[in-house]
């Protein structure tokens, strides 16, 4: 079993992390000792699993049918757990190796069709909160799995819907997630980056994007590309499962994992000021992590 000393350890860095982020060498330190607590909590199932025996009746002259059905009982409940640690490590080691930042290789395709299903109730939440005039022309940016682009498609049947990601893997799920509505030129598809959108001025009613702002390399130069290809008037919404302040046991680990640059509501909001966006508003989900930010030109 880890003792006490390296829990409280594990405890201090996580604190630190969130007040003022760690060094690397404390980063390495955390994610030894992270390993070594996951190892640890595995063998001690582990070995409760091994020392369960299911009492055969045949065997021994006195059986005690209510024991053998809480032994049972306990052994399964310990096998279903192990069961579910080794499936949600799988979902983070497919993640971890498909990258989210630019999804890359099978395991990148893997995450994306899993995302697809995954984001939905969070986009369908978000989407309900737009009150806007029906837009003409939107834009998804890095629009990964390309399941956003349909669920647009959805709700603004007569737009015409652009999605632009940086990664080669999520353009091609996101034209084979839409191939009829691309070969109808409802949807069109391009690879490029936020940081320098291939659009001409005030071309969209709508621009959305889905749990990707955290990885742009540079946020503000990113918002003013948004302000720049949106008419004035149009609605930018910023979409995702955690922020600075709230977020789940796995954004937590991801965050670190990944250098996820989440922002605060405040911190969101400022950069929005400075670039000139007004009606800003932000919204939270109290029983979740989730916000979306939207804003107009
Ligand atoms: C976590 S995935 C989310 C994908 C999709 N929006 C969804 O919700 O399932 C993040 C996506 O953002 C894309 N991305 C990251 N940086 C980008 C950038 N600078 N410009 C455009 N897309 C970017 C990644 O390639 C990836 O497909």
């Amino acid at each position: 079993m880890i003792d006490k000393e390296k829990i409280q350890r594990i405890n201090e860095l996580s604190k630190k992390s969130k007040a003022e982020g760690l060094t690397d060498e404390e980063k390495r330190e955390q994610k030894a000792l992270r390993d070594e607590y996951i190892r640890s909590v595995r063998e001690n199932l582990r070995s409760q699993l091994d020392t369960i025996k299911v009492v055969d009746p045949n065997e021994i002259g006195t059986f005690n049918p209510q024991a053998q059905e809480k032994l049972e009982d306990q052994s399964q409940k310990l096998k279903d757990e192990i069961k579910s640690q080794n499936a949600n490590d799988e979902r983070l080691a497919v993640t971890l190796r498909g990258n989210p930042a630019n999804p890359i290789g099978e395991d990148g395709l893997k995450m994306l069709e899993r995302m697809n299903e995954s984001h939905k109730p969070l986009v369908d939440w978000a989407l309900d909160g737009l009150v806007i005039k029906v837009p003409k022309t939107i834009l998804d940016i890095g629009c990964g799995g390309g399941a956003t682009i349909a669920n647009l498609n959805r709700r603004f049947p007569l737009a015409t819907i652009y999605g632009i990601d940086i990664s080669p893997v999520a353009i091609e799920k996101s034209i084979e997630e839409n191939k009829e509505l691309v070969l109808e030129d409802k949807v069109r598809i391009t690879e490029g980056s936020v940081l320098d959108l291939p659009y001409g001025s005030g071309f969209f009613d709508l621009v959305v994007s889905v749990e990707s702002y955290f990885f742009w390399e540079d946020f503000k130069k990113a918002l003013e590309q948004i302000y720049r290809v949106l008419n004035r008037g149009g609605t930018v919404m910023l979409i995702a499962e955690a922020y600075k302040g709230k977020m789940n046991p796995i954004t937590e680990y991801l965050q670190d994992e990944l250098n996820l640059r989440l922002l605060s509501p405040d911190e969101l909001r400022a950069f929005f000021t400075e670039v000139g966006f007004k009606d800003i508003f932000v919204q939270t989900k109290e029983d979740q992590s989730w916000m979306y930010i939207k804003a107009q030109k």
